[in-house]
């Protein structure tokens, strides 16, 4: 996927390039379209309440997660650096300050604490591989299929060793070079998970229900809204999107100098944006024709999709490639979510790419044990927002991702000169025009405010 060639750009990567725009526009979607938008977004606006969530979740995206999108790009390109090591020398180069590289250090502690969870969460589904194959679901009822979900996640020797697999998946890729191969795993699997979220939308239009679940999500209730379920929209926002911890900059690193960074954010954003809709359009429906609450938790889709997996035609096929391509879509997400850490190993520490993988690997699956043990052992050890996987959870989603956002906004707003965004992103008039008002006044200060209000 990176290609070396030269292509006339002032500062190069040492990593090589993205070969086209569409690479690029594959790789950052490979990132963001993974379990955030089928097994999180559903789950998380389940517990805040359905639709006044959607709506807020919805407005974050556009009115935030763009501009912080862009501002990491642009960053990126222009640093062509590690997330730590471009921060550092924009830092400096923008008559700032080289402590700017603390944003960078955030972000690529974010991506391994996210992955230590991801990674669990991942080797579920890839145990819902075999037991589609296996034919667990056929004809299930919603209490079978419940069953088999909470046996399955008690047995916590099951769960580390899915997790320990999927660890061991993401390593192996990330360690040959993220690059080779996954263009094309993600040319394919980005349009097959939504003909499948298509064909399970159809389902769910045909259960009855569709109306109610239609309802709950764009219903807004503003009177269930608190500050609490804001910062969950907001953090969803980040999470979804992969960004607020440098993954996005650390792949714009490698973005040639005329694609156009404002269309390729669209682009990404469009198609995560469809495809968690898509899931919550699917599910939601399930949950009310099968009498199950929305507010679940994190089995969520463990729970429904499977029901209707086992009452469709070919069920046993349409389940099996569901999860297969939702383990797809989080092994290309974990691999973004390693990439600031093993970047930042190979060009500070000059180890080799594979040292550094293995190294990070190793820390994420050893501290992925927090998360596997919260579902069984330890699932009633619960201090400050829950249990250890709640914690990791929140501090990373609702905590570090806006507040690296924050900063990353901030600093292509207000320390970079005009001059210096205004050629990354081409100054293009109205649309450059509408970014800065997003980068310097409306994302800083929504942020801060549903920070404060949330925490204090
Ligand atoms: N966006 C991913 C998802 O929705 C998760 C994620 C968060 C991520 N931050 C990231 C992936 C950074 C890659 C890089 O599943």
């Amino acid at each position: 996927m990176l290609s070396n060639q030269a292509d006339g750009d002032k500062r190069r990567s040492l990593h090589g390039h993205w070969s086209s725009r569409m690479a690029f526009i594959l790789a950052v979607t490979g990132s963001a379209v993974g379990l955030g938008n089928i097994w999180k977004f559903p789950y998380i606006a389940g517990q805040n309440g359905g639709g006044a969530f959607v709506l807020v979740y919805l407005v974050c995206v556009v009115l935030i997660g763009m501009p912080v999108m862009m501002s990491e790009i642009l960053i990126g390109r222009r640093g062509r650096r590690n997330p730590v090591a471009t921060m550092k020398l924009l830092g400096q180069e923008e008559g700032s300050s080289e402590r700017w590289k603390w944003v960078g250090g955030m972000g690529v502690l974010a991506g391994i604490l996210i992955l230590s969870y991801y990674s669990v969460i991942a080797g579920w589904t890839l145990a819902y591989i075999v037991k589609s194959v296996t034919g667990a679901f056929a004809g299930a009822s919603a209490g079978v299929v419940g069953d088999e979900f909470d046996s399955f996640v008690s047995d916590w020797r099951l769960v580390a060793l899915t997790h320990t697999i999927f660890m061991g998946l993401a390593v192996f890729v990330v360690a040959r070079g993220v690059e080779r191969g996954l263009e094309q795993a993600v040319r394919f699997m980005v349009p097959a998970l939504l003909v499948l979220m298509l064909v399970l939308l159809g389902y769910a239009i045909s259960s009855g229900y569709f109306g109610q679940g239609v309802a709950f999500m764009f219903t807004p209730d503003f009177s269930k809204l608190t500050w609490g379920s804001v910062l969950a929209a907001l953090g969803q926002a980040f999470f979804t999107l992969s960004i607020g911890m440098g993954a996005v900059m650390a792949y714009g690193a490698y973005l040639p100098e005329e694609t156009s960074i404002t269309g390729a954010s669209a682009a990404v954003v469009t198609a995560d944006t469809s495809i968690a809709i898509l899931a919550g359009l699917a599910i939601f429906p399930l949950v009310f024709a099968n009498g199950l609450t929305p507010g679940d938790g994190p089995g969520l889709v463990f729970n429904t999709l499977p029901l209707a997996f086992g009452q469709m035609a070919g069920g046993v096929f349409f389940s099996t490639v569901f999860f297969v391509l939702l383990s797809f879509a989080a092994w290309t997400s974990a691999i973004g979510l390693m990439e600031p850490a093993v970047a930042w190993i190979v060009e500070h520490f000059h180890k080799t790419r594979a040292q550094a993988t293995v190294g990070v690997g190793l820390l994420i699956w050893l501290l992925g044990f927090g998360s596997v043990l919260s579902f069984n052992v330890l699932a009633d050890t619960k201090f400050l927002a829950g249990t250890i996987f709640d914690n990791v959870d929140y501090l990373t989603s609702n905590i570090m991702l806006p507040l690296g956002g924050l900063l990353i906004v901030i600093f292509a707003g207000w320390v970079m000169c005009r001059n210096s965004t205004a050629d990354e992103l081409g100054n293009s008039g109205g649309l450059f025009k509408a970014w800065r008002i997003l980068a310097r006044y409306v994302a800083p200060i929504g942020i801060l405010l549903v920070l404060i209000n949330a925490v204090r």
